[in-house]
């Protein structure tokens, strides 16, 4: 199929530039832009807006039926309140307000939830204390230090800019860089913020840097994150679905078959199978760099595939359940005790695997502590997301070797751009700042 296809797009490709056959014109659209952009999440979508706001011609190409990525929403059917779950936090800066503005959303600090939190042992059902539990001093003195340490590399707050020769304590095993810095006393609270890393301790300290940068951990622990006033991120993709679709410049639900340079052949939903040819002079792909979501539609050169597949990455979950007999104040965290000192939960590693767990430790606690759980409510799913390939991340041994510098030089070949966490950090105001300050600049150039 895909030989097929490509023969097809180079033969019609041959006769669009002699002159469009009548038998052709049928059976395709053709439509013109100056940049197509793949991927209406975080980074499609601001790159697509700025692109449009600066008076350029766009079109984005989206596979799901709406834009926001990761965003999830649930309709409360009772009351019809919109709310998200899982995605709500924004640093404070420039970016990130200008965004929202030009959206006309009001934002606010998230407010302070009074949470009474309780720890399990998930395994077991039963109350589990931490092994080590440092003060709040502590933690805040730790977060200082790993502040400092962070504060020495500003080229990082723009991009994945990296010093030359690269330092050994940007490729490190993030556990060395705890003992080397004395930053023990971070972790737990590490571990809470972003627990869809992986192997904290393992990973290159490059790495946790992008997973945990400066403004949205210190924002958190200040409590001076910002959210929607109506605590509804999905209403900026809303506005954005209508500001796009009024210039004809989205597809949703679409699903680009082939490329031939920047030129796209896509099937939207829309149009009874008939195909549409798009004419950029630029593309933008803002979807993760993942050989198994490019590599049916896009050929990747050989420095490409040799780049992405060096990625490792995983899935973050999740839930809204109801019937847990759950206090509406009361928080519960999973933990095992003496597992390293910090006393990681141990965590499932397939999707089949957290949908199970995910009702199955709920149920687990209420039998094994009826005076905390009373009631008769079973756990069952009102919603579920599943969030893969999540933090795409390399190894310490491939930042050592260059791999991001290598992987910057891909930007701008072939007239094709790339943004999105893979290029930044896996959270939405560090890709809008990297594709604003990075990557708009150079595409627009010589546009
Ligand atoms: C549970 C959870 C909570 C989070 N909380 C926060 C938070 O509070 N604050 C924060 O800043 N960040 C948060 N993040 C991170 C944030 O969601 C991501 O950093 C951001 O969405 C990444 O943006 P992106 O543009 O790289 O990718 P995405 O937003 O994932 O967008 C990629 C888009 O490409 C589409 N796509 C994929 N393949 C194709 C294809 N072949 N053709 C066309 N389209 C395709 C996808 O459907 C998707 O819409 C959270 C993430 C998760 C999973
Ligand atoms: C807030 O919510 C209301 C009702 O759901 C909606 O009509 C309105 O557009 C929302 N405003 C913003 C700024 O999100
Ligand atoms: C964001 O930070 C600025 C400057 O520190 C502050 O004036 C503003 O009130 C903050 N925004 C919100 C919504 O808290
Ligand atoms: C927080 O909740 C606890 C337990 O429900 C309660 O005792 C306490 O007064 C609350 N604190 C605030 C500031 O509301
Ligand atoms: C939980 O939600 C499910 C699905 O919507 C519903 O069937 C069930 O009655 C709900 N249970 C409780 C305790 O609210
Ligand atoms: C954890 O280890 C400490 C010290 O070895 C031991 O005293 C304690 O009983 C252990 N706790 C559990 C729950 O295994």
């Amino acid at each position: 199929m895909h030989t097929i296809l490509s023969l097809f797009l180079t033969s019609l490709l041959v006769t669009i530039v002699k002159s469009t056959p009548p038998t052709l014109a049928g059976d395709i659209d053709i439509i013109k832009r100056d940049v197509a952009i793949t991927g209406g999440g975080a980074g499609g979508i601001y790159c697509a807006i700025s692109l449009q706001d600066q008076g350029k011609s766009v079109i984005v190409i989206e596979k799901k039926d709406r834009l926001g990525g990761h965003v999830e929403t649930y309709v409360d059917p009772g009351t019809g309140i919109a709310m998200d779950y899982g995605f709500a936090l924004f640093e404070n800066t420039s970016v990130v307000n200008d965004y929202f503005a030009r959206f006309d959303i009001p934002l606010v600090k998230i407010r302070q939830f009074n949470i009474t939190w309780s720890t399990y042992d998930f395994r077991t059902g039963k109350t589990a204390v931490p092994s080590y539990n440092p003060s709040r001093e502590e933690v805040l003195a730790a977060f200082a230090t790993y502040f400092a340490q962070l504060a020495r590399y500003p080229e990082l707050e723009q991009g994945i800019f990296l010093p030359s020769p690269i330092p050994e304590d940007l490729y490190m095993p993030f556990g060395r860089f705890v003992d080397k810095y004395k930053i023990h006393a971070a972790v737990p609270t590490m571990f809470l913020l972003n627990a869809g890393v992986g192997d904290l301790l393992s990973n290159a300290v490059l790495e946790v840097f992008r997973a945990l940068p400066r403004k949205l951990v210190e924002g958190v622990l200040t409590s001076t994150v910002l959210t929607p006033a109506n605590h509804t991120v999905i209403e900026l993709y809303r506005r954005a679905e209508a500001e796009l679709s009024s210039t004809s410049s989205l597809f949703l639900s679409a699903e680009v078959v082939e490329t031939h340079q920047i030129t796209l052949l896509v099937r939207t939903p829309t149009t009874d199978g008939k195909l549409t040819l798009i004419q950029a002079k630029r593309l933008l792909i803002a979807i993760p760099p993942n050989p198994a979501l490019l590599d049916p539609w896009l050929r990747l050169t050989p420095t490409e595939h040799s780049l992405f597949t060096r990625y490792i990455s995983t899935g973050l979950y999740v839930g809204l359940v109801n019937g847990t007999r759950l206090p509406p104040t009361a928080g519960i965290l999973n933990l095992a005790p003496n597992h390293t000192m910090y006393s990681f939960p141990y965590l499932p590693d397939t999707e089949a695997a957290v949908r199970h767990h995910m009702l199955d430790d709920i149920r687990r606690i209420q039998r094994e502590n009826p005076d905390r759980f009373p009631g008769t409510g079973a756990p069952a799913f009102v919603a579920f997301a599943a969030h893969a390939p999540y933090n795409l991340q390399v190894s310490g041994e491939d930042i050592k070797n260059g791999f991001y510098e290598r992987l910057y030089a891909l930007q701008g070949e072939m007239n094709t751009f790339w943004t999105g966490s893979a290029w930044a950090a896996d959270i939405s105001g560090d890709i809008w700042k990297f594709s604003r300050g990075v990557v708009l600049p150079m595409l627009v150039g010589e546009l």
